[in-house]
């Protein structure tokens, strides 16, 4: 029997692990009608198509451009683009050549990617650990002398808000206004990182945050600081990004560093009550903590997918892939594939998790993965002394609305035991 399966509907969510094991082991290249899309399954073809910009572009705003046509009326979609031109306050010449690291190849992304990198370097993310240290232990602080909390409020989000706040240099009295900004702009992208595809709310937010971050580009690049806008404005001459390549380079790093990092700590715990061996031996070694964040990562991949476009004919598996046509590589089933790892859906803090993809693979390999990791480890680590006494409050999760993202939109947990 032909197998049913559509990346963009949720109906698969809440258990995709056999159903992805059937399109491995049946129809690794498995088309999907509703989507107009190539679904990728196995390990070594996801890495593959990852890893190859020039026959897999990343820039799939066509695509997306016409499914927002399909969606919209043609008036609401040229509305939303004048309401979008007039928030960013350039000429729609020069918002059409703007850069945004996330959908552009070959040497204009390498360019790009060495100025932005310069913020991320190991070095520059060790640094920042007090801080996140000191921003972990304030939320865990005053959730653990509840009975109930939710963790995804107390602490999964707010931490990665609070961190990229910190490295962009953001004012405390502004943070909520920075955090419903970021809300909308996600909200509205839905975890696609398609910043083109934005609604009325995200446009508003957009245009509030270009007026924020104006004034504080300009006076970076008077007098530079040591956060992350001065690396961004330092580097303008030498190659380096526009005023609205620094706006839409904050929106990136809004939409595709806070919810991931928020899921990624969300799945983490939950998965852990899923698991009380696992549980029981994180608890009695911390130094355990690195492996159960790989893990983590490995078995509930917080992005689920990304999408490529294939620039000329070619094929995978045997099967042909037209040029132009929609490749959707399937991130969190290549980490389940038996083909790369062994017992696959055995959750294993030991494990040898490397290769996995969930912060991509090639040149798009994520920009922030290292701070995701410190403060992954860092959140479960403050967590520690109270994990071997939380149970959930109901046993059904509330998965996040996207099925690009995998993540809990909220995580009621009470205490059995007091710490
Ligand atoms: C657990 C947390 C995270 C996950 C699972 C994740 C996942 C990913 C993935 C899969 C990609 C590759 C996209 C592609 O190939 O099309 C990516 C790229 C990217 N990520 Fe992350 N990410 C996380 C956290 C972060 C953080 C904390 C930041 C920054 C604050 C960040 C910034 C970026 C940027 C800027 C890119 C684009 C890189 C490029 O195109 O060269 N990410 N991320």
């Amino acid at each position: 029997m032909p197998i049913t399966f559509e990346p963009f509907e949720t109906d698969w969510q809440q258990d995709p692990y056999p159903l992805f094991q059937q399109l491995r082991d049946e129809a690794p290249v498995h088309w999907a009608p509703q989507a107009k899309a190539f679904c990728i399954t196995r390990y070594e073809h996801v890495a593959s198509i990852l890893n190859d910009p020039t026959l897999f572009k990343a820039d799939s705003r066509e695509y997306r451009l016409q499914r927002a046509q399909a969606k919209n009326s043609k008036r609401t979609q040229v509305a939303l683009i004048i309401r979008m031109l007039r928030a960013v306050r350039v000429p729609p010449w020069r918002f059409a050549s703007s850069r945004m690291l996330i959908q552009v190849d070959g040497e204009s992304h390498r360019v790009m990617r060495n100025v932005v990198n310069r913020g991320f370097t190991s070095q520059r993310i060790a640094a920042w650990e007090p801080r996140i240290r000191a921003l972990a232990n304030g939320c865990v602080e005053s959730f653990s002398k509840k009975e109930r909390f939710d963790l995804v409020e107390e602490l999964a989000v707010p931490l990665p808000v609070g961190v990229i706040c910190a490295m962009l240099g953001i004012d405390a009295e502004r943070r909520h206004d920075f955090k419903r900004w970021s809300d909308q702009i996600i909200q509205s992208v839905g975890g696609a990182f398609a910043i083109d595809q934005v609604d009325g709310k995200a446009v508003e937010a957009i245009g509030e945050l270009r007026a924020y971050l104006a004034p504080i580009v300009r006076d970076r690049r008077r007098d530079p600081r040591e956060d992350l806008i001065s690396t961004l404005v330092d580097h303008r001459s030498a190659g380096g990004l526009s005023d609205l390549e620094i706006l839409l380079f904050v929106m990136l790093l809004l939409v595709a560093g806070n919810e991931t990092t928020t899921n990624l700590i969300g799945n983490a715990v939950d998965t852990l009550l899923d698991h009380p061996d696992q549980l029981a031996r994180v608890a009695s070694d911390p130094e355990c903590i690195p492996g159960l964040v790989e893990e983590s990562l490995r078995f509930e991949s917080p992005i689920q997918y990304r999408l490529r476009i294939a620039t000329e004919r070619t094929e995978i598996a045997g099967t042909e892939i037209p040029q132009g046509a929609l490749v959707v590589a399937m991130l969190g089933a290549a980490n389940r594939d038996e083909r790369r790892f062994p017992d696959a859906h055995r959750f294993d803090i030991t494990r040898d998790t490397r290769g996995h993809l969930s912060f991509g693979f090639g040149p798009h390999f994520c920009l922030g993965a290292a701070l995701a990791r410190l403060e992954a480890s860092v959140a479960l680590e403050t967590l520690l002394p109270l994990l071997s006494g939380l149970a959930r409050v109901t046993p059904e999760p509330t998965w996040v609305a996207s099925t690009m993202v995998r993540g809990h939109r909220r995580m009621d947990l009470m205490q059995t035991t007091r710490p």
